[in-house]
């Protein structure tokens, strides 16, 4: 049986000796619901063996306690059901018991976008030498000096992003050795998290970093301590709305401190169960998208739930937001599209996604429909009401894959109406720059394939857009009709 295998392969030698293969056949089943729901476990099982070849062991799963003889653990989706005998009181079955109480290694899980470790006991982080230990006495069953080395940040398999995050061990000891003594004694769990890799960018702290940390810290309701490596000050200053409203506590800037922070139970990195942007997958999560919103909607004190619904006879005028951009992707006739919308009885707001978080989260909340070039700035349909209408505006470049992975998809789950408008070759400024007949203008797919950073320095960064409102005009009227129903 090929997961008895694993099972029995994922205990070091140690324990195999002490209870035996026949007592794990009979005491401890895990039966894996189906595969798809095993698959997330795939990888740290590979990895698993590896690291068994050279003799150390870990425990793959985590358990409640149940009064009946059935222990169901639900890690944020994944399903392992643990059959224990509770009539058996043999000192075997106690001390598997014990163990899977215990709980003194640590679960480690590798996803597509993030490594993440869950650490249970006496925690020890020690900010200075980038190290976590995981103390135990000497009866409790422990992998005794085998390390994890994991990047906190939620964008794994970018090796540029991660490339500038911290690497942080976390490592299994014995408290007769000689482990560092506490400097300060917490009884709150602790979340370990990097402000590396892209932050700064609107988008990747959101995909990368605010979501995820939601779907870590969230279950705490505040009463958890953030661990920031990599720290920028400006970070936590933009975002401290969103860091007080999941933690209670000042973060802890644990590169720059010296000492030693204890904890009940701390989480290296952050979840991400998901390779979509911007979204959360509510089948691998116990949150979904709507939670985070309505999580955002308490942090910034948004009160509108719902888009307007126009009806006939009523004098109150749908809100437009024109998100312009200053430096790239500009629209170089925005006098001529507010003008429109307005003839079209908008009421217009056009400005910049920048500054103050806070109250332009405030300010897009109060539209009803939000229009834009495709942009980092588009992040901010985050704040839109319930059945907003989106409208992304896509430069010329065969970048709809790319305006339809970061916010078009994304859009779906935030419950808002989405529309595309793609450019036409002569709405765009590229035609000013270059001759129709070169390469730039007829082979964009070929300047894709060539690499990302010739692409990006030409249809991302020379680009502006002069919309034709002629064109335009039709999906305004759309998203008039859509509000009307
Ligand atoms: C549980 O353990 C008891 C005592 O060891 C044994 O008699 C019984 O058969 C076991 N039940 C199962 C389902 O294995
Ligand atoms: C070792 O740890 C276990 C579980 O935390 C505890 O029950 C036990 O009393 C400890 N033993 C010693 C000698 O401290
Ligand atoms: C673990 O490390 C300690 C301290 O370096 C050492 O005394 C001990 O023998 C090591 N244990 C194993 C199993 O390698
Ligand atoms: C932290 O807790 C441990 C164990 O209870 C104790 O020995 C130690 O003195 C405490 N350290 C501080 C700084 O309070
Ligand atoms: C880290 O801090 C400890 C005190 O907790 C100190 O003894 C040690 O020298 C420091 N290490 C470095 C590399 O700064
Ligand atoms: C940001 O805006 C909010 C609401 O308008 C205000 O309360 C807060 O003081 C502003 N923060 C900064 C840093 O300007």
């Amino acid at each position: 049986m090929v997961y008895d295998t694993i099972l029995a392969r994922s205990f070091s030698r140690y324990e195999q000796k002490r209870l035996g293969y026949g007592a794990f056949a009979v005491c401890l089943l895990i039966i894996l619901s189906i595969y798809t729901v095993f698959k997330p476990y795939l990888g740290p099982i590979h990895d698993l063996n590896l690291k068994l070849s050279v003799g150390v062991g870990i425990k793959m799963f985590m358990v409640s306690e149940t009064s009946s003889s059935q222990q169901i653990a639900k890690v944020e989706g994944v399903v392992t059901k643990i059959l224990v005998n509770e009539t058996n009181t043999s000192p075997q079955m106690v001390q598997v018991k014990q163990m899977i109480t215990n709980k003194v290694e640590p679960l480690c899980t590798s996803e597509e976008r993030t490594d993440f470790c869950e650490t249970n006991g006496d925690i020890r982080v020690q900010g200075n030498s980038s190290y976590v230990y995981i103390v135990s006495n000497e009866t409790s069953i422990i992998a005794e000096n085998m390390s994890w080395r994991i990047r906190p940040y939620a964008r794994r398999g970018d090796g540029f992003a991660m490339s500038h995050v911290r690497e942080w061990s976390l490592m299994a000891v014995k408290s007769s050795q000689n482990v560092p003594q506490c400097t300060r004694n917490h009884s709150i769990p602790a979340v370990l998290f990097s402000l590396s890799g892209y932050a700064g960018n609107h988008f990747h702290d959101f995909t990368d970093i605010i979501i995820p940390l939601f779907l870590t810290s969230r279950q705490f309701n505040g009463e958890v301590q953030f661990l920031i490596t990599d720290k920028h000050s400006w970070w936590i200053a933009k975002y401290h709305g969103i860091l007080n409203e999941l933690s209670n506590y000042e973060p802890i800037d644990i590169d720059r401190d010296d000492g030693i922070h204890c904890f009940p139970s701390v989480i290296v990195g952050l979840k991400r169960y998901h390779r979509r942007e911007l979204s959360i997958d509510p089948q691998k999560h116990f949150y979904s998208m709507k939670d985070f919103r309505d999580f955002l909607g308490s942090a910034y004190s948004l009160n509108k739930v719902k888009a307007i619904r126009i009806r006939n006879g009523q004098h109150k005028k749908p809100k437009l937001l024109v998100l312009t951009r200053k430096r790239t992707r500009t629209f170089t006739n925005r006098g001529e599209i507010v003008k429109l919308a307005k003839s079209l009885g908008f009421k217009v707001v056009a400005m910049e996604a920048n500054g103050n978080i806070s109250r332009f989260a405030g300010i897009v909340n109060s539209c009803d429909v939000l229009m834009g070039v495709h942009g980092a700035g588009l992040t901010n349909i985050v704040f839109l009401p319930d059945n907003a209408i989106f409208i992304q505006i896509v430069p010329y470049g065969g970048i709809e894959w790319l305006a339809t992975n970061d916010f078009g998809e994304p859009s779906r789950d935030m419950n808002l109406n989405y529309f595309e408008y793609k450019i036409r070759l002569e709405e765009s400024t590229l035609i000013q720059q270059y001759p129709l007949d070169r390469f730039i203008i007829k082979e964009p797919f070929a300047v894709q394939k060539a690499g990302w950073e010739a692409f990006r320095s030409v249809y991302l960064d020379k680009q502006n857009v002069m919309l034709d409102v002629n064109r335009f005009r039709p999906t305004l009227l759309k998203a008039l009709e859509l509000l009307h129903q």
